[in-house]
């Protein structure tokens, strides 16, 4: 089954949105399979966030990301990696739509509450940068098949 890593960021554990967050996907069916509250380090931003290292924004979003506990998860189900993206909503929360995580809880850029892969290379290559195998357990919902045909 399809997996993802999505991480809430600094800003929205310290507004105490995790619960909320967890919720949304526990709520659209999907199943947590790892999941770790971490400070994380400036390596582990800096990698996590390669791609943006020429842009400006990047050391400011390394200090941010940096900044205090972050909640690293990895979800499972059909469809999640896009699904989750739609459900986190634009990288900028005033483009985003209500209804959308970012959309309900974020104003600047900066501060959009929670990361979730783009694509399903980048969705592995994160779970294997934030997770040892160890750290994620298969497991199967005795709701399964009231969530899938
Ligand atoms: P992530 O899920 O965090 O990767 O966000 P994203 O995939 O929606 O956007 P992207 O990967 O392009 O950017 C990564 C992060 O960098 C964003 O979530 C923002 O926090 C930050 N960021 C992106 N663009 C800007 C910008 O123009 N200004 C600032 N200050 N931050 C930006
Ligand atoms: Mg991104």
């Amino acid at each position: 089954m399809e997996r993802t890593f999505l991480a809430i960021k600094p800003d929205g554990v310290q507004r105490g949105l995790v619960g909320e967050i967890i919720q949304r996907l526990e709520q659209k069916g999907f199943t947590l399979v790892g999941l770790k509250l971490l400070q994380v380090s400036k390596e582990l931003a800096s990698t996590h966030y390669g791609e943006h290292q020429a842009k400006p924004f990047f050391p400011g979003l390394v200090e941010f990301i940096t900044s205090g506990p972050v909640v690293a998860m990895v979800w499972e189900g059909k469809g999640v990696i896009a699904t989750a993206r739609k459900m986190i909503g634009a990288t900028n929360p005033l483009n985003s739509e209500p209804g959308t995580i970012r959309g309900d809880f974020g104003i600047d850029v900066g501060r959009n509450v929670i990361h979730g892969s783009d694509a399903p290379e980048t969705a592995v290559k994160e779970i294997s940068l934030w997770f040892g195998p160890e750290e994620l357990v298969a497991w199967s919902s005795s709701l399964t098949p009231w969530i899938y045909e």
